[in-house]
């Protein structure tokens, strides 16, 4: 189960995480990956100053921008393999 955690922070969701949020949401939608993954919303960390920020199973990516929001998701589930629970 791979795990996502969203800054929803003021600063990481008004800087990019808002439409973030709903880039992953239909990405996991369309590749039918909903089930396999965990996401959830967190308070700010305190890395404001680096944000948006977005955790996937404890990498932590910073200045996340929507643009590159599907690039992060397809490295990660690309090196993850089709076949990880
Ligand atoms: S709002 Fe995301 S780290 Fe502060």
């Amino acid at each position: 189960m791979t795990r996502i955690t969203v800054c929803m922070g003021s600063s990481c969701f008004a800087r990019g995480n808002n439409r973030n949020l709903e880039l992953i949401l239909e990405y996991l939608q369309k590749r039918g990956l909903k089930g396999k993954v965990d996401i959830k919303g967190a308070l700010c960390e305190g890395r404001c100053n680096q944000g948006p920020n977005i955790v996937v199973d404890g990498t932590v990516y910073s200045d996340v921008k929507p643009v590159s929001v599907v690039a992060l998701l397809d490295h990660h589930f690309a090196s993850a393999g089709p076949d990880r629970s």
